[in-house]
């Protein structure tokens, strides 16, 4: 593996959001690049919310080749886009553009990550899910399951929230109680923010309600081990980790803007090596 000359043919990318300095979004691309000796690059940008038309307009401007989208800007950014791909339409939720020679294409590579992780690892159609939380990784992860032919039913603390999302998706919901019956789910998926920042350390729902049968999958990558990981692991059930659902949704979204292969094993490299840096 050479590592990449930034040169005048080198193609931009970027990861747009606010707050951005902590993410593992440029890394993980860069270490891709590097083992498909591609000449890419991509930097982090911060954008508020009141600067995203300007941004998207610079996107334009400066021929940024691909745009990552993060918080906040996932659904603001759809109208100001030239094109939205189907699946990211039906979302309402875009974290990839492809930018075709100033033409600003959207995409939603976020249920991938949900997706693939659980079919290596199952059969989707008549299986029951529940999903905890109704903000914006819910929509990912309902969308994702319930297309597949899964039995969702949403559990969120907001109650009005689940009922709008599953709405939309032919779901079911329930409010989010202290101690829920989940006896009857194959996966919980959690994408409630329990778990890190300010809630790091706590989980959605009491370890004691998981069944050794069950698939426990957390969306929160950092830390790589939640509370509702720990819990899991000590009811002896199946794990997908947070990561594994960020490697999937980064590799689709390489592929979007290479329009190559994706090095997953490049990718995760550079995840383990940050792992070890931050545990
Ligand atoms: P994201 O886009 O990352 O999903 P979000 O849209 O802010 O972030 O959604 C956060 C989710 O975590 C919501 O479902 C939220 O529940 P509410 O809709 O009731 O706010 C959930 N959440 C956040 N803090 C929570 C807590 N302490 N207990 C239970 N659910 C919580």
């Amino acid at each position: 593996m050479t590592p990449r000359a930034i040169s005048g043919n080198t193609l931009l990318c970027l990861i747009i959001g606010d707050p951005i300095a902590h993410s593992l979004t440029p890394a993980m691309h860069n270490s891709a690049y590097d083992a498909a000796n591609l000449n890419y690059c991509m930097a982090a940008a911060k954008v508020s919310r009141d600067d995203l038309s300007k941004a998207v307009g610079g996107i334009r401007a400066l021929s940024i080749r691909g745009v990552a989208v993060t918080m906040p800007h996932k659904v603001s950014i759809c109208p100001m886009l030239d094109a939205l791909d189907p699946v990211a339409k039906t979302i309402g939720a875009v974290n990839t553009v492809v930018n075709a020679e100033g033409s600003l294409t959207g995409y939603n590579t976020d249920w991938l990550g949900i997706i693939r992780p659980l079919e290596k690892r199952m059969t989707l159609s008549g299986a029951h899910i529940a999903v905890l939380g109704a903000g914006g990784a819910a929509q990912a992860a309902v969308y994702a399951c319930a297309q597949s032919g899964a039995n969702v039913t949403i559990f969120n603390r907001t109650s009005s929230k689940a009922q709008l999302l599953a709405n939309r998706h032919t779901a079911h919901w329930e409010e989010l109680t202290a101690s829920p019956d989940m006896s009857r789910f194959d996966v919980i998926i959690n994408t409630t923010s329990v778990g890190m920042g300010d809630l790091k350390g706590r989980s959605p729902i009491p370890g004691a309600v998981f069944k050794e049968h069950q698939i426990i999958f957390e969306t929160i990558y950092s830390p790589r081990e939640t509370q509702l990981v720990k819990d899991g692991l000590l009811q002896g059930c199946s794990i997908i980790t947070g990561e594994e659902m960020f490697l999937e949704q980064g590799a689709a979204q390489f592929e979007l803007h290479t329009g190559r292969q994706a090095p997953r094993l490049a990718m995760k490299s550079l995840l383990d090596a940050n792992a070890v840096k931050t545990t």
